[in-house]
């Protein structure tokens, strides 16, 4: 079956990529994701200036899934850039660049400098843990408000928002988000977890974003009302851990999905899997891909 899809015009082998930041850090770990079949590369999200991180421990397994504070460490936009120009015709796949910017004019530049390198940009709108980034500009709707509106008017790509998976704070925003061309729904869900002998919380940062299973059915609940809502294409993000999960999501109404925690468990082979499995699903079921997207909407 054709797994062929497209978002907001940029072509992608089969609907599948990696959620920013997991095996996404450096360039090298783009490159080994592009050998698995993945649909496109999403990098780590990029700030102005370069950010160390927090100390550890940043991620850790629990009993419904994962909590991560890494504190977005990344050597900053033009080191950055650097690095991936020097193997830019190395991806045959979209490189889809992830900025976290705090403010428009720094978001500008940002994106302007991703020109010539990024098939698109993904806002980064809700990291739930990070001073002035992520969600803390989010709860913000000017400020978001003007940062899509810089970054869409440096960059001449599709520009495409990572949303947090708070449902009313999203529902209240997204007519002001017009300006960009697909949402990524969701991030992580700000949450923490205290170590009961140590009596303190076990994240070096305390808070931290949930992953994993917990987070897909919340994830699944805004893809399905937010493509009620909106005619942007949609990318589904939370807890797949298989191609039943994926499915869930192309259902929903998501147009492709990307997956974050499983990459850590199962590896760079969970593509694979999930092509073959979305495949057979849909010689099966006797659909295609365009078809089964928004499909639960019809019943
Ligand atoms: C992190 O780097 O701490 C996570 C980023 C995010 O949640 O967006």
């Amino acid at each position: 079956m054709e797994l062929v899809t497209k978002i907001s015009g940029i072509t992608l082998r089969n609907p599948f990529m990696n959620a920013s930041g997991v095996l996404s850090q450096t360039v090298s770990l783009l490159k080994r994701l592009q050998e698995a079949e993945v649909g496109a590369v999403v990098t780590k999200s990029i700030t102005y200036e370069e950010r160390k991180g927090y100390e550890n421990p940043t991620f850790i397994k629990i009993n419904c899934g994962y909590l991560n504070a890494m504190g977005l460490p990344n050597p900053g936009f033009r080191e950055f850039l650097k690095e991936l120009s020097l193997c830019r015709d190395e991806f045959k796949v979209p490189i889809i660049v992830s900025i976290a910017p705090s403010e428009p004019k720094q978001a500008r530049e940002m994106a302007t400098t991703f020109k010539n390198i990024a098939s698109a940009i993904e806002i980064n709108l809700s990291c739930p843990h990070s001073e002035k980034l992520g969600l803390e500009v989010f709860n913000d709707a000017k400020l978001t408000e003007s940062i899509v509106k810089n970054v869409k008017d440096g960059f001449d790509k599709p520009v495409f928002c990572k949303l947090p998976p708070y449902r009313n704070e999203v529902l209240g925003i997204i007519d002001s988000l017009d300006n960009c061309d697909a949402f990524v729904v969701s991030n992580t869900i700000r949450a923490m977890k205290i170590d009961i002998k140590a009596k303190k919380p076990v994240l070096s940062n305390k808070f931290g974003g949930l992953s994993g299973k917990a987070l897909h059915p919340i994830s699944l609940a805004l893809v399905f009302e937010l493509y009620e809502k909106t005619k942007k294409p949609i990318i589904g993000v939370g807890g797949v851990e298989s191609w039943e999960d994926a499915v869930e999501f192309f259902l929903a109404g998501a147009s492709a999905v990307q997956v974050g925690s499983v990459l850590e468990k199962k590896g760079i082979t969970i593509f694979k899997e999930l092509v073959e499995g979305l495949e057979k699903y849909l010689k099966e079921e006797r659909i295609s891909l365009e078809e089964l997207i928004g499909l639960a909407h019809d019943s």
